[in-house]
């Protein structure tokens, strides 16, 4: 097999994805390759990661704990530290009980995986991450997705199956920032005796949860929580269920006892509310700024903010120009979106300043042009 040639290819189509290797603090200023830059793409909505509260936290779950977990959750790997978050995050999502998992892509598989067997049908929003994609690809069930946040598609897809069904969605879409409908997901799912499944990897943090009755929720802790890990949240039963049946849990090293004290104070500063004042103005701001600069604005009222520029080409060189100009802003491209649809995924964090916001957007307006 020829790797090379793939990796021209790439290049040629300009796909070819690589990393840069930040030399600071996750935060609204880092540093790269020795260079200065307000930091528009990163997930640290709340600005936790860096937050100084969080980090003692961090270092005190270190002096108890020690650094690693040093097995699996049903070994020895389950320390107090993993339990009280659970608990805690079974608090504030009002749930039953939650369960912590390493990744929010390990979290969907793990879901997956201990449903497979149990259900005869799935229907995917198109728009759905891709952990969900590949987690429907464990199960041996069709991968079937209903339109974009549209009611009457799944209808209609719906129609067509029999036996248990599971629909699931994002519930802040991860390349968009629109939010999906859960009330009217909730109905459906009622209607056709199906689960509902959501993942609130953005919205965590951010909104408050809408998790109806018996439905899978699950949400990161990489983005607003500032740290690391995922957690489903349900019913005491489906949590259970879980924990025996979900080989990406049952199977993996749990994450560091210290991260979920970090975790832990987190939360506790989520619940206080007011990095999140922050974050919400900030969304407005941007908003108002970018309408009366005339700019391409999507429907998202969450911290993503993108702004579609269509070829790749366009988006990466929209995004190269930024950088230069000292904003750090991620150029989005098939297949993580759409064809033709590539854009410059602008993320939006509490501790920007109206005043980084306005000056970005007016770099924007001219390396879009
Ligand atoms: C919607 C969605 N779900 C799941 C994940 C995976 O979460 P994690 O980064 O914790 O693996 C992501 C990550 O970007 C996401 O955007």
């Amino acid at each position: 097999m020829d790797f090379s040639k793939i990796l021209i290819t790439l290049k040629d189509e300009h796909l070819y994805r690589s990393r840069r290797i930040t030399e600071s603090a996750q935060d609204t200023q880092i540093v790269i390759d020795g260079k200065s830059l307000i930091n528009f793409c990163s997930n640290d909505y709340l600005s936790l990661a860096n937050h100084p509260l969080v980090k003692e936290a961090f270092k005190q779950g270190v002096d108890q704990y020690g650094a690693g977990s040093g097995a699996s959750h049903l070994v020895s790997g389950h320390s107090k530290a993993h339990h009280d978050l659970e608990g805690a995050l079974a608090e504030y999502t009002r749930q039953g009980r939650a369960l912590l998992f390493s990744t929010g892509y390990t979290a969907n598989l793990g879901i997956f995986s201990a449903l497979k067997g149990e259900l005869n049908w799935v229907l995917q929003d198109k728009l759905n991450h891709a952990s969900l994609i590949d987690a429907n690809h464990l199960i041996e069930l069709p991968l079937q997705r209903y339109l974009h946040n549209n009611i009457e598609s799944l209808e209609k897809k719906i129609a067509k199956q029999s036996g248990q069904g599971m629909i699931v969605t994002d519930t802040v879409f991860s390349m968009d920032g629109d939010q999906a409908k859960i009330n009217e997901l909730e109905k459906i799912a009622k209607k056709s005796d199906a689960f509902l499944m959501q993942d609130d990897a953005h919205g965590f943090g951010v909104f408050k949860p809408n998790i109806p009755k018996n439905s899978i929720y699950m949400a990161t802790l990489g983005k607003a929580a500032g740290t690391m890990g995922a957690f489903v949240a349900g019913n005491e039963d489906f949590i259970e269920f879980l924990i025996q049946k979900s080989r990406p849990y049952i199977y993996t090293t749990a994450i560091s006892p210290a991260l979920c004290v970090a975790t832990l104070k987190s939360l506790e500063l989520i619940k206080q509310g007011e990095q999140k004042s922050k974050l919400l103005a900030n969304i407005d701001f941007f908003r108002n700024f970018s309408t009366a600069l005339d700019l391409p604005i999507e429907n998202s009222n969450s911290a993503i903010q993108p702004l579609i520029v269509g070829a790749s080409e366009k988006a990466l060189s929209a995004s190269k120009k930024l950088f230069d100009a000292g904003f750090y802003v991620s150029a989005i491209r098939p297949p993580t979106v759409p064809k033709d649809t590539a854009r410059l995924r602008i993320t939006l964090s509490a501790n920007h300043t109206q005043g980084q916001i306005e000056q970005l957007l007016m770099q924007v307006k001219d390396a879009i042009q």
